[in-house]
């Protein structure tokens, strides 16, 4: 199987629509805030755990562009709990070789925030064995929009060229392969404008569990599952698999 490889980030490329933060807090009658906090407590789990799978990118969905529009008490705690993240995670970062990148739209975002991010990005650069995407202030319809206005300056540019600027205009450093595997928990199944290009062949994975309960089992089932796929790329089978298709690994 053809596994995402790139210089120093050997594994999958994962994607995750954390979901349900919401759904957990209101069933302990809590705010939605708290279900936020303890999602960013999955987050932990899971980019622990993601290299010892054989995940070499990692992309969470944080923030996306339509979340603005929640409440401002909300959004503010989110970008509280993104900043904290960024800070308190940098150390441990730096012990298990996570790069850490911000993905997403970067002039809406606050002055602390940004510069949590720029910290975070310098000093874990050299890290090489998890390449940790946070997509913030991110709309795939927007990155595509602005890619497009990018190609559109380089005449005969293929698709090569188009993924390029896909990852340029969302500050993708390095620039990261396509998807393998999409998860998207709390049992919702749509990709809510989220690597829409990227996605192309992503195998998807759709789990009931609310994001808070995620944890190293449920990455693991995930995992598993992707293993156990054949993957086929638009072709017919190959001679060496009965069923055809190249195995997920
Ligand atoms: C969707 O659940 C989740 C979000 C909009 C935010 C995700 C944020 C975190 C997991 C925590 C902070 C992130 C990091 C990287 C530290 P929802 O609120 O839409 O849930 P609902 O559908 O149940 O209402």
């Amino acid at each position: 199987m053809k596994s995402t490889l790139l210089a120093g980030f050997p594994g999958i490329h994962l994607a995750v629509i954390m979901d349900g933060n919401g759904r957990w807090a209101r069933q302990r009658g809590w705010a939605r805030l708290r279900g936020h906090r303890q999602g960013s407590e999955s987050v932990r789990k899971v980019v622990r755990s993601a290299p010892e799978m054989g995940v070499g990118v990692l992309t969470l969905y944080a923030f996306s562009s339509d979340n603005w529009g929640r409440p401002q008490r909300e959004v503010q705690g989110l970008m509280t709990l993104l900043e904290r993240y960024l800070r308190e995670e940098l150390g441990r970062c730096l012990d298990n070789g996570v790069r850490v990148n911000v993905v997403g739209r970067r002039d809406r975002l606050g002055a602390e925030l940004m510069e949590a991010i720029g910290a975070a990005e310098a000093k874990t650069a050299d890290c090489r064995r998890l390449h940790l995407r946070l997509a913030v202030d991110y709309s795939s319809r927007e990155q595509l929009t602005r890619a497009a206005r990018l190609f559109s300056l380089r005449v005969g540019g293929g698709q090569r060229h188009f993924s390029s600027c896909l990852n340029r205009v969302m500050h993708s450093d390095p620039e990261a392969p396509p998807v393998d595997l999409l998860i998207r928990t709390s049992g919702e199944q749509r990709l809510s404008d989220f690597l829409l290009w990227e996605c192309a062949y992503a195998e998807l994975f759709f789990s009931d569990t609310l994001w808070p309960d995620f944890g190293t089992a449920e990455l693991k089932r995930a995992m598993g599952e992707f293993r156990s796929r054949r993957r086929r790329f638009g072709l017919v089978c190959p001679s060496t698999s009965p069923q055809g298709g190249q195995r997920a690994s």
